[in-house]
């Protein structure tokens, strides 16, 4: 089976549409057909300050959420990637191969850096895209499912990949992303000019744990455009087009199935709607989330079974690693 690997940051409380429609949602479907490895990235996290207790409990929520959509612990390796010291060790040979003005160029750290302030900004946050790249290349990974915002890490993965390949010896799989066509970039309800993000106040943001009271509430008071026509046009009706895109996703529907449902009707009709798609979708995954945190025993031991899963594959290839760089043997 060809293999995938992804991973998310434990760093809110909860995941949001964009991370599910954007990655999440593929994550569980690719697992048909794929070998699957999926990792929470609490090392990733770290690259800005986390209190400890809090990115604990955040790392155990985001591993129950991951089963409660649906990643299944008998077919998927689900695990937490600190768990797995691979990571850091193959990351550390990625970093001394790429260039400080490669890195320079990655657009996410350019504006997390921006947000954090000079001072604030670690070098962590800086290398971050190079430990991504050792994620991926530990699992000889073919496909990555990720939303759009993705697409230039994976493109630095695929250059650190060819670079030692070439310089070492065939070593590292090239991996693809894996981009869904629809709902590549869900933008924030309040500033359909951004992408949906924790980073943005909360009113535009879904949450997948919100209280369904709240996530009518953020739906209702979404951003539309003028106008009062209920049709996708990307450019000039932004807001309304993301509105019919997180429909479409979620309820199986094509846009233009929706227009043609919505023709005659205004937005009112529309955000009712789609609270009531959104809300009966999120709660079973409340549901099961709920039910995996009240005792964390399963949890720990899915954890547990899937970091050894990865060790398994990410042992040797760090292994050979080590052997074409020249590193002398441990005995
Ligand atoms: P993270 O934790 O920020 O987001 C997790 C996934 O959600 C996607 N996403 C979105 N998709 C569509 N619309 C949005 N508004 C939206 N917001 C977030 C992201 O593209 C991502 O797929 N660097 C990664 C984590 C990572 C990783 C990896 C991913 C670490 N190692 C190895 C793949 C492979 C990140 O910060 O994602």
């Amino acid at each position: 089976l060809p293999r995938v690997l992804s991973g998310i940051q434990p760093t809110a409380d909860s995941f949001h549409l964009g991370n599910y429609l954007g990655a999440l949602k593929q994550w569980v479907a690719l697992q048909d057909d794929h070998d699957a490895f999926y990792c929470v990235v609490d090392l990733h996290a770290i690259t800005v300050e986390q209190d400890p207790a809090t990115l604990r409990r955040r790392t155990l929520v985001s591993a129950a959420q991951l089963l409660a959509l649906g990643v299944d612990p008998d077919r998927s390796a689900l695990f937490v990637q600190s768990h797995v010291p691979e990571h850091a060790q193959l990351g550390w040979v990625l970093q001394c191969m790429t260039g400080f003005g490669e890195a320079s160029r990655m657009t996410q750290f350019k504006d997390k850096s921006q947000r954090q302030g000079t001072t604030g900004t670690s070098v962590g946050l800086f290398t971050y895209p190079v430990l991504q790249a050792a994620d991926i290349l530990l699992y000889q990974a073919q496909r990555v499912p990720v939303g759009e915002d993705q697409r230039q890490h994976l493109e630095l993965t695929r250059d650190l990949a060819t670079r030692f390949n070439n310089r070492f010896g065939p070593t590292f799989t090239l991996p693809e992303a894996y981009i869904p066509p629809g709902a590549a970039k869900v933008l924030d309800l309040q500033m359909p000019d951004k992408k949906m993000s924790k980073s943005l106040p909360p009113a535009g943001c879904v949450n997948l744990l919100d209280d369904p009271k709240v996530t009518a509430k953020k739906i209702r008071s979404a951003v539309t455009d003028t106008g009062r026509e209920v049709v996708a046009d990307p450019a000039g009706k932004p807001g309304v087009t993301n509105l019919l895109t997180i429909h479409a996703a979620l309820s199986g529907q094509t846009v233009p199935q929706l227009e043609e449902h919505f023709a005659g009707r205004g937005y009112g009709d529309l955000k009712k709607e789609l609270a009531e798609v959104v809300t009966d979708a999120l709660a079973p995954v409340q549901a099961r989330t709920a039910e995996l945190l009240a005792d964390t025993a399963e949890l720990e031991r899915v954890l547990a079974a899937g970091a050894a899963r990865a060790r398994e594959v990410a042992a040797p290839t760090l292994a050979a690693v080590y052997d074409r760089v020249g590193f002398l043997p441990a005995g």
